[in-house]
């Protein structure tokens, strides 16, 4: 009786929670830890759960950990997020050469093996953000497509830390102490996502792979943009350069004047003027800069009144111009934009 009682009880969480690991850890931390004596997806370390409904999973998420957990060979995706982890050692992923993804990311994780990672051949996520590191971990599979390593202390780069990841597709070094980014990202011909914002850069990094879909470098202290930066990328979309210190002098005449952008950020720097942008551009932030005047020329083209602006959103706010200074034929030039804020 008492164990229907209790299995109705599950499903009725299970329909409530949508989930069933949840349920399983929920059952578990109360006390009733015999259930988990019925696990038939074999081995796994006691401060885990491992549901037998998918015995390649293994959970250890927010549960106090302070060593890496044995971890059974048939594992192929294990959650350790948020817990006390300060190590991950040469020997910490034993014979569990399969795993496809590793959550370590709110650990307190300040080393890690020289060897560590390296047979993990099938290794496509690992999440070490929100950690102690000061350094990227060596030896990283060049089979990873996801990268994530914000929120920590790494302060360089090695040239080779990223070598041969021919499908990294997302890297994430933002909140970093990074100075420089040298070479090392070049040759990631997969890489679509860069995120280095919040980091120390005083100049916008020379070598990046060209399949940069979206770039994110705000919050540091870059000053300049040369000329022909953003011409390199053929797929570039997004860009965002807010929170630096950009003025009109470190931007020449065309810089972002490149078809292929559909967002550009400029908020919360130095500029006194608009820079001339191209007429595809859908999104633009120039908030929170020193901005005189509003020159429609940066928008459209004055001899050509048919190549109108496809600027959706343009805001200008806390600049040194009022709605005002907004010329009336600003009406022709951006008649979709449907969201200016002076
Ligand atoms: C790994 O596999 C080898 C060979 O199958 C075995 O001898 C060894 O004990 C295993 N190590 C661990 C940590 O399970
Ligand atoms: C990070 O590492 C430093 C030593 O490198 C240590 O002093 C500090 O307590 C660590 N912080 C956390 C949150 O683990
Ligand atoms: C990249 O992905 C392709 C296709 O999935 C795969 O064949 C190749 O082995 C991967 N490269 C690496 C270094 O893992
Ligand atoms: C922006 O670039 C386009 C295409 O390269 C060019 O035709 C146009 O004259 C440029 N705008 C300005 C203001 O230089
Ligand atoms: C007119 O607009 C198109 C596409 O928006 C652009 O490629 C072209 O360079 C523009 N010409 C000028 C003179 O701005």
């Amino acid at each position: 009786m008492r164990l229907i009682a209790l299995l109705l009880l599950g499903l009725m969480e299970v329909s409530l929670a949508q989930d069933p690991f949840q349920w399983l850890s929920s059952l578990h931390s109360r006390g009733y830890a015999s259930l988990q004596a019925d696990n038939t997806g074999g081995e796994c370390p006691e401060e885990c759960d491992c549901p037998p409904t998918f015995p390649i999973a293994m959970y250890c998420d927010n549960r106090n950990i302070q060593k890496m957990p044995y971890i059974p060979s048939r594992m192929k995706y294990v959650y350790l997020q948020h817990n006390q982890i300060t190590s991950v050692p040469d020997n910490a992923f034993g014979n569990a050469t399969n795993l496809v993804w590793v959550m370590l990311h709110e650990n307190h994780i300040n080393s890690v093996g020289k060897q560590a990672f390296a047979k993990l051949s099938n290794l496509n996520r690992l999440y070490l953000n929100n950690n102690n590191l000061t350094e990227v971990p060596s030896n990283l599979p060049r089979s990873l497509r996801d990268l994530r390593l914000n929120h920590n202390k790494i302060g360089k780069l090695a040239p080779n830390a990223f070598e041969g990841m021919e499908n990294l597709t997302i890297l994430l070094l933002h909140h970093n102490s990074l100075q420089d980014i040298g070479v090392g990202l070049k040759g990631l011909k997969s890489l679509t996502l860069l995120d280095v914002s919040r980091n120390q850069l005083k100049k916008v990094p020379e070598s990046l792979p060209e399949m940069l879909h979206q770039l994110y470098l705000d919050s540091n202290s870059i000053g300049a943009v040369p000329a022909n930066f953003l011409n390199q990328f053929s797929n570039l979309q997004y860009v965002r350069f807010a929170h630096n210190e950009l003025t009109n002098k470190g931007i020449p005449q065309n810089t972002f004047n490149n078809s292929g952008l559909v967002e550009l950020d400029l908020s919360f720097n130095k500029l006194e003027s608009i820079p001339v942008v191209s007429t595809s551009l859908q999104h633009l932030y120039l908030q929170a800069n020193q901005i005189k005047e509003f020159t429609l020329g940066s928008f459209c083209s004055v001899v050509d009144v048919m190549n109108f602006s496809r600027l959706r959103v343009l805001r200008l706010e806390g600049n040194e111009i009022g709605a005002g200074d907004v010329p009336s034929e600003a009406a022709l030039c951006l008649r979709l934009a449907s969201d200016i804020a002076v």
